[in-house]
């Protein structure tokens, strides 16, 4: 029998795949069809190996286009706390801004799209909490902090789920669902031991990102969304493909953005937030004066 393929343009290069997993980006040469089998739109049925090539094609992709400009700092416990603010943000609305597009969708006469969103919704329901939990275990007033801040290169993700969720068509919420999680499952126990590394002795302030991990129930919710994703008819997998692509557009864009700042950037943007400094000194902060010039007590 023969092999599905499918494929689906984004920004000029087509990406294609097969059931087998294998996947290619094809730059189109010509927009006749008799010599270019990929110039029109796929129409044809989807299978778990295509949609999953498609899908992680579309992530490569945007994050290829800004590889040679990836920041790779040195963790700290400044940049964590960040990255949990950030955490909480991009989870507080999900629930709300699902069941809104599940709502649509019943609305169109979609009742399936409506019960995976639904389903979705309710999986993702609380994960604002482990996040402003992992704060508090740190000692850092979680309400107050998120209340005041939402780093810079967080905004536009939480926009783009918004405006994506409000959509008189709202499938490509989806495609941001599946960028964000597939990413999240790249984590592995190892990412989850540095940070319990950086964290102070005896704190566990990792319970979003082990769920968030490889480790925890994100693993599954990528498995599902592909499984669903592929049942989808060819325009709708098309859309939450191209979707993929322009939020790992985002998401590269927006994480570089924040893991470019420097540790006394982030713990000042942090200070502002709460009102005051963080309860404990992180370890390449600078020593204030007195400390500095302490004397080892004799
Ligand atoms: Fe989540
Ligand atoms: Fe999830």
């Amino acid at each position: 029998m023969a092999q599905v393929t499918e494929w689906v343009n984004v920004t000029g290069n087509t990406i294609i795949a097969r059931e087998s997993g294998e996947v290619w980006f094809h730059t189109l040469r010509s927009t006749n069809v008799d010599v270019d089998p990929f110039a029109t739109p796929m129409t044809g049925s989807g299978s778990l190996g295509s949609t999953n090539g498609l899908l992680d094609g579309a992530i490569n992709l945007g994050f290829s286009r800004i590889e040679s400009r990836l920041a790779r700092p040195e963790p700290t416990l400044a940049g964590y706390i960040v990255a949990l603010v950030g955490a909480y943000h991009t989870s507080v609305d999900t629930p709300r801004n699902l069941r809104r597009a599940a709502n649509r969708f019943n609305e169109l006469g979609r009742p399936e799209v409506a019960a995976y969103l639904e389903e979705r919704a309710r999986e993702e329901t609380g994960h604002d909490r482990l996040a402003l939990k992992d704060l508090r275990a740190l000692g850092v007033p979680g309400e107050r902090l998120v209340a005041n801040f939402i780093p810079e290169g967080i905004k536009p993700l939480c926009k783009r789920f918004d405006d994506l969720c409000a959509e008189d068509y709202p499938i490509g919420c989806i495609g941001y669902s599946y960028c964000l999680e597939r990413i999240a499952a790249l984590k592995r126990k190892t990412d989850i031991e540095r940070v319990r590394a950086l964290c102070p002795d005896g704190v566990d302030a990792t319970r979003f990102l082990r769920s968030h991990s490889s480790l925890g129930s994100e693993a599954s919710h990528v498995a599902e969304t592909i499984e669903f994703v592929a049942s989808l008819p060819a325009k709708d997998r098309i859309r939450v493909v191209q979707e993929t692509y322009e939020s790992s557009l985002l998401l590269a864009e927006g994480y570089n953005h924040e893991l470019l700042k420097s540790e006394a950037e982030m713990l000042e943007e942090i200070r502002q937030a709460i009102g005051e400094a963080l309860p404990y000194r992180c370890r390449s902060a600078p020593l204030d004066i007195e400390e500095r010039g302490a004397r080892p007590v004799a």
